[in-house]
């Protein structure tokens, strides 16, 4: 079994340089998590780092988790177990999948081959993840199993991303600005968490909400982070509701051309579910005038590249 010590990177800080940062006289930079790890990547290292610890200190044989058929924390998760010696079980959103292993995704498929056992429950189901009774039925049905919530968010998971913002600290001291993609909020928590202990002005850091009506998101963040949104402080952050198109996996025609033009320009991949939502929020809230000259923007690539498979290309 590898130590869980390899589970540390330090990832690059790349200057983006164009005419239309330019022209608003701020200054750009993107921060390469996608070249963390190649099977756990970007914010999923971050997430699993001390929950994996944690579940070998329990003594704990099976990472057991959640997610849909396209689930970057389902594929970081098999990864995970596959490398650092652990079984995995993962609960997948859609039982018309169970006898139909020829229809699973990219994503399943990669999973099952890293070893997970995969179970297809039905949407009704599938929504009782969260309740109590749930959890303890399946905990006495996997008694060696280490539960980890859908997308892996928890306060552990939170922990993971204290490096990360040192790491940030340490190669950008006067950012004024982080730009992050959100799908459950646990990533950006930790973000938030940990941004304020390494600053002495005050940092904006924005969460591109990639599904719809994501506000119900905030007391969850809030919570995670201890900060409240909107808060003047040395960490003040904003969820961004308008730039996740028509919703969750959907990549409107917009969001589309403005990956393409990322990736032509800066020749850096974009996951086609986050990172593409996360880069177009900036574009628009750059064009509206909502960063003021002289800022510096971090943009947070959180990974998700094993999602772009032709089929997820909408
Ligand atoms: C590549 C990528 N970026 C960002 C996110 C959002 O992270 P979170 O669920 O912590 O908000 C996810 C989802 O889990 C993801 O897979």
């Amino acid at each position: 079994m590898k130590s869980l010590n390899t589970l540390q990177e330090f990832t690059p800080l790349t200057p983006l340089n164009h005419p239309l940062f330019d022209e608003k006289a701020i200054q750009v930079w993107i921060k390469r998590d996608d070249l963390n790890h190649p099977t756990i990547q970007g914010n999923k290292l971050h997430k699993l780092k001390y929950n994996l610890a944690e579940a070998g200190q329990l003594g704990k044989k099976s990472l057991l988790t959640f997610g849909g058929a396209y689930s970057n924390h389902i594929a970081a998760t098999a990864a995970a177990g596959y490398s650092y010696g652990f079984k995995t079980i993962g609960f997948i959103r859609g039982d018309e999948l169970a006898n139909q292993p020829e229809k699973w995704s990219p994503t399943l498929q990669t999973a099952y081959q890293n070893g997970m056992q995969l179970h297809f429950l039905n949407r009704m189901d599938y929504r009782q993840k969260t309740r109590a009774h749930f959890f303890q039925q399946l905990q006495q049905q996997f008694p060696d199993s280490y539960i980890l919530p859908e997308g892996g968010t928890n306060n552990l998971a939170i922990q993971g991303f204290e490096e990360l913002s040192q790491q940030l600290a340490m190669q950008c001291p006067d950012w004024t600005h982080l730009y992050s993609a959100v799908g459950t909020g646990g990533t950006l928590a930790g973000l938030i968490k940990f941004s304020a202990f390494f600053c002495n002005q005050p940092r904006h850091i924005l969460g591109v909400a990639t599904l719809k009506q994501a506000s119900y998101l905030i007391p969850t963040i809030e919570q995670l982070s201890g900060v409240r949104h909107n808060q003047q402080g040395l960490a003040q952050w904003q969820l961004l509701l308008d730039y996740c198109g028509q919703g969750y996996g959907k990549e409107n025609s917009e969001i589309y051309a403005t990956r393409k033009w990322f990736e032509e320009q800066f020749d850096i991949p974009l996951d086609p579910v986050y990172t593409n939502k996360m880069i177009y929020g900036f574009l628009e809230q750059l064009a509206t005038g909502n960063i003021p000259p002289g800022s510096k923007v971090i943009l947070y690539h959180s990974g998700g590249l094993q999602g772009r498979s032709p089929e997820k290309q909408i």
